[in-house]
This record gives C-alpha cells, sequence and structure tokens, in this order.
C-alpha cells in the first residue's frame, strides 16, 4: 500500500468515526497528499524501466546491498530468489525510497533519479509495493478498499464525497473480476481469508495503474490453489506492467517462468549482490547457487 493510501485510509475512518462533516469545504486537495513537482516523465525508449547501477547500502557496517546491478525492462516480468537476509526487501526499500543508499544508481526509466525522490512522490510516478503481510482495511468493504484507492490521489475530503462514474464502477468491476473477489464485493476485508486479502492489496495497486509492481513474497501463507491462481494474476498482467516479484516458493517461480519454457529470466540475490542469473533451470543447476542453498 502506500503511503498517500494509508493516510487516506486512516483519514477516513476517523471522519466516519468522528462524524466529520467535511463536505462544504472547498474540495481542494489535503495537504497531507504530498504531490509532484513534474520530477520527469518515465522514458523507457531504451527498453529499461528499472536500473539498479552499483548500488550500496550499509547497517552499521555491514553491508546489506552490495555494489547491486539490476536492470528489468519495461513489461516484463522478474522472478527474484535468494536465501534468507540476501538483500531481497532491502533492494525494495531502495527502489521505492524507504531505505537511502550509500552509494550507486537507482533510476526508474532513464530519466527519473529515484534517490532524488521521496517515498510518497516515488509511489505517485507509478511504482507500487505489495509488503509481504496484507495491508487492507479491514473495516471497509472490498469494493470500499478498491474505491479508495482509485480515488486516493484526489485527497480525503473530495473522495468522501466523489461520486464514481460509470466508467470507475466498471473498473472497480473488471478488478474484482481479475482478483476473484466478484462474490466478495460488500463483505468487510477483515473477513476475507489471508489469500483474498493479499489479491485485495493487489488489485489496490493495481487500481493506481503503477508501471512497476513491486511484489515481496506474494504467496507466503497461500494455499496451493490461491498460489496458482495469483500466478495467472501476475501471468496476466506481464507486458502491461512491470513486475520484480521476490518469493521463496519455488513451484510458483516454475509456474511464473513455465519453467523456462518462455526464456523468462530468474535472478538470484545473494550477500547484496547478483550471484546469478538466466532460466530457471540454468539458475538452478548453477553450482554457486546449490551451495548458497545447501550452505544456510
Ligand atoms: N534496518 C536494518 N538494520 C540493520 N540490518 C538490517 C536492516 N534491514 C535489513 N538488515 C539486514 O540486511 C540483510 C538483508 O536483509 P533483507 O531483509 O533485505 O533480506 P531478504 O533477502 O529480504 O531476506 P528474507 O528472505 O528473509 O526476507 C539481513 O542481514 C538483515 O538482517
Ligand atoms: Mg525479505
Amino acid at each position: 500500500m502506500t503511503p498517500d493510501l494509508m493516510k487516506a485510509g486512516a483519514q477516513i475512518r476517523l471522519a466516519r468515526e468522528h462524524k466529520v462533516a467535511a463536505a462544504g469545504s472547498s474540495g481542494g486537495r489535503s495537504a497531507s497528499f504530498g504531490h509532484l513537482n513534474e520530477p520527469g516523465t518515465l522514458d523507457v525508449r531504451h527498453g529499461a524501466i528499472l536500473y539498479l547501477d552499483d548500488i550500496t547500502v550499509s547497517f552499521d557496517g555491514f553491508k546489506a546491498l552490495n555494489a547491486l546491478n539490476l536492470t528489468i525492462n519495461a513489461g516484463e516480468l522478474r522472478c527474484i530468489i535468494g536465501p534468507n537476509g540476501a538483500g531481497k526487501t532491502t533492494m525494495m526499500d531502495v527502489i521505492t525510497g524507504k531505505t537511502r543508499p550509500d552509494l550507486g544508481k537507482a533510476f526508474f526509466g532513464s530519466t527519473i533519479d529515484l534517490l532524488r525522490l521521496r517515498e510518497n512522490e516515488i509511489a505517485s510516478i507509478g511504482i507500487g509495493r505489495k509488503f509481504q503481510k496484507p495491508t487492507v482495511f479491514e473495516h471497509l468493504s472490498v469494493f470500499e478498499n478498491l474505491e479508495l484507492a482509485l480515488k486516493a490521489d484526489r485527497g480525503v475530503r473530495s473522495s468522501m464525497f466523489f461520486r464514481l462514474n460509470g466508467e470507475q464502477l466498471d473498473r472497480i468491476g473488471a478488478m474484482l473480476t481479475l482478483i476473484h473477489l466478484k462474490d466478495s464485493a460488500q463483505r468487510n476485508a477483515g473477513l476475507l481469508s489471508h489469500g483474498q486479502k493479499q489479491w485485495l492489496e493487489i488489485g489496490m495497486l493495481l487500481m493506481q495503474d503503477p508501471k512497476l509492481l513491486l511484489l515481496d513474497e506474494p504467496v507466503a501463507g497461500m494455499t496451493d490453489e490461491e498460489t496458482e491462481r495469483t500466478a495467472e494474476l501476475f501471468l496476466s498482467l506481464e507486458g502491461n506492467h512491470s513486475l520484480v516479484v521476490v518469493e521463496h516458493d519455488m513451484k510458483f517461480i516454475g509456474e511464473l517462468t513455465q519453467n523456462g519454457k518462455n526464456g523468462k529470466k530468474v535472478t538470484v540475490l545473494h550477500e547484496g549482490s547478483v550471484l546469478a542469473e538466466g532460466l530457471l533451470s540454468e539458475v538452478q543447476a548453477n553450482e554457486k547457487v546449490v551451495e548458497v542453498y545447501l550452505g544456510r
């Protein structure tokens, strides 16, 4: 969930609980919504949507990322694996502005310098992130969660009184179908299964139409069937979105890469750097990779 969206949800809840009369205001954007001062448009003409170049992050001298290089192409679905502590989550923290690297460069397309932007700015230029734990608004219905995500950039006051037009209703309807929650639209999100909450959060991210989606262990805790459906969902997003998927579940990685039939690359991180990159079968047969996994 984006920082702005978290704030919006919290404020809507407050407004409901205290019956705040927000009507009649100018409908202007809430000051809490940090909007961009035109950081530049996304330029993917060179093919890549994300470039990480020699990114190094140290925590008290320990290098969680050590001269990490990674390039993701526009429309690509890239799976990233690696043992615990390899730096996968830290890499996402750098891309989303949560952690500042000591060294290196991070670009979104060829022109947008991510290291110059704040976390909320990075979210609003089209980088969506899914944390491992689902963070949906449990007290709101599934429909309302999606509605809120759709309207989040309008500011809290206007979003509460802004009526959905037909096109927006259609978008929410299509999203409910995509994330397999059509029959649960009116249920409180708190009543969903763990897997359904994960889908709802993915749906909320998608309502904001991110260009790049970062998914950290999206199928952790899901049933086998939910995991398979999630693989189908991600495969259907590929092309229109770029996805970076971090997972330990190798069956899921196999489904996403169709075991290499589509030539999709997998990246293996270890000790903050890329240890290997290639088809799933290639990295699984790579001696260095076998060693770091067995050595765990
Ligand atoms: N804020 C922090 N302060 C100190 N050390 C940190 C911090 N964040 C991460 N680390 C350390 O950096 C290393 C990389 O952590 P990270 O969470 O990125 O690994 P990961 O690849 O996501 O692992 P996992 O598969 O277990 O989620 C670990 O050794 C971790 O303990
Ligand atoms: Mg992690």
